[in-house]
């Protein structure tokens, strides 16, 4: 957002674009959207795009993309080899990032299986600030396992510390003290932290992380999926960086990193991912295992039409007016709910809005998925579909026993330049609503639970009748408002 005041005082999240192309959307009444709630066993993945209203469930591949993406996909070129999209595509990377190879690959996940198998042994333990769950599962797959040294503050809900998702470097060191450095596959950044909030970490955190890394040989990993929103935070929140071009922090963060991937779902608003890295023999290891399960080395599973709009993109996230409004529509949610005392994490991340659903639902046995259970009333009581972050996003125990998430939340995600300021407060007078009439959410529980990943397609029911007294009182206090 540009620096624009108003005269009343009031701070309006003002887009610094419009509109030039629409998709119709629709708001059926709550009875058919309990129906499509009840068809998708209350796991708000296995929705149907026509039955949601706002569509809050990610950023991932959703984000409006610009008239000069579009216009860019128009000159793919689509050899097999040699494609003149992948030399365009790998020239920008290197330049924005300063880093001499670039791998591509057709998502996050991709790379995260490449690195995974590449570097990850039985036995071995990658630390990382925050786990994500795609991350875990390639690392836990190929026998390693996870320690997460965050600091404190990133799990507390409600601060006003600016970089939550800052590694605590004490940690860091026992860590290494205690696993031997041989026995670290490597450290892992993911920054903004998805899991806490698409909270940001700082440069003075990473630069010391690096230190410490380069010290021990122990490869230093940068998921840049979030980078736009720390880009962001990294300018707003750290006076040092207010006035340095975004191009130079970029690579500042860079400087610290051995290896950089992203899913440019996310970053640079397209569909595909790719990873960079200066170390040779590091890039010969890599890129063998690209034609084996991406394709080939030219295009690494992408479409080059989603190429052309990946290289226009990166352009374009080196610019204040495109990395802030995922950002300020955040805080512009957060703030709507907190003013209707709906708890919510503060300070407001990127990414989206995290609704503390621990409290929100604290009457529900922590077993019963109370995140699980919001998102289901959330969508039933407002046609939108946000995305259960908490214990049923996590893989059980090896033993079977349920693994509680450190934090249940509830993720209203706000795909960059999709939503408008209307669309935002509607969502928030819904979320309100239920807040008032929170007693009224019960909990869930399994009917098919798949063993991986089973956030993505587990089913459940409702514990009891909860959704029909619920439906009740909507009509009570909307009558016939949709
Ligand atoms: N790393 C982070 C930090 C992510 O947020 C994601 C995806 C990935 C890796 C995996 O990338 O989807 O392209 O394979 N996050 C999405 C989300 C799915 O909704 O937060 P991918």
């Amino acid at each position: 957002m540009s620096n624009v005041t108003f005269l009343s005082g009031e701070k309006v999240p003002l887009e610094m674009h419009k509109v030039r192309m629409v998709q119709r959307i629709h708001l059926k009444p709550i009875e058919e959207r309990f129906q499509s709630m009840q068809e998708a066993g209350f796991n708000t993945f296995l929705l149907k795009n026509r039955d949601v209203f706002l569509d809050m469930l990610t950023d991932s591949g959703v984000n409006a993309m610009s008239e000069n993406q579009y216009a860019a996909m128009m000159q793919a070129d689509d050899s097999y080899a040699g494609s003149e999209t992948f030399y365009r595509l790998e020239s920008v990377m290197q330049d924005i990032f300063a880093m001499k190879y670039f791998l591509p690959a057709h998502q996050g996940r991709a790379c995260e299986n490449i690195l995974s198998q590449a570097l990850v042994r039985p036995g071995s333990t990658v630390l990382m600030n925050f786990h994500f769950t795609t991350t875990k599962a390639h690392i836990t797959i190929n026998g390693g396992s996870v320690e997460e040294i965050i600091g404190d503050g990133g799990l507390v809900i409600q601060s006003d510390a600016p970089f939550k998702g800052d590694v605590d470097i004490g940690k860091l060191n026992e860590a290494i003290g205690r696993l031997g450095k041989e026995n670290i596959a490597f450290m892992r950044i993911e920054a903004g932290t998805n899991l806490v909030g698409g909270q940001p970490v700082s440069m003075g955190n990473m630069r010391e992380v690096s230190k410490i890394c380069r010290a021990n040989g122990i490869p230093l990993v940068y998921d840049a999926s979030l980078l736009a929103d720390n880009l962001y935070f990294i300018k707003i929140r750290d006076a040092k960086y207010k006035d340095v071009d975004i191009k130079e922090i970029t690579r500042e963060i860079a400087s610290f990193m051995d290896i950089i991937y992203f899913s440019s779902r996310k970053l640079g608003s397209a569909r595909g991912g790719g990873m960079l890295l200066s170390d040779e023999k590091l890039f010969l290891k890599l890129r063998e295992l690209i034609p084996l399960f991406e394709g080939f080395l030219t295009y690494g599973g992408m479409s080059v039409r989603e190429m052309e709009a990946m290289t226009v993109g990166m352009e374009e996230t080196l610019d204040m007016d495109v990395i802030s409004q995922t950002p300020i529509f955040v805080e512009a949610l957060c703030n709507e709910l907190i003013a209707k005392g709906v708890p919510v994490v503060t300070p407001p991340g990127g990414l989206g809005c995290h609704v503390d659903a621990a409290a929100f639902c604290s009457h529900i046995p922590q077993g019963q998925y109370r995140a699980g259970a919001l998102a289901a009333a959330v969508f039933i009581a407002s046609g939108v579909r946000g995305m259960e972050r908490g214990t049923l996003s996590e893989q059980r125990n090896a033993d079977g026993s349920e693994r509680f998430a450190e934090m249940e939340l509830l993720r209203l995600a706000i795909p960059k330049r999709v939503f408008t300021l209307s669309q935002i407060k509607y969502a928030a007078d819904r979320i309100g609503w239920l807040w008032k009439n929170r007693h009224l959410i019960g909990g869930l529980e399994f009917i098919e639970e798949p063993s991986v990943l089973r956030f993505f397609f587990g089913r459940l029911k409702p514990v009891g009748s909860w959704t029909d007294t619920l439906i009740a009182q909507f009509r009570k206090d909307f009558g016939e408002s949709l």
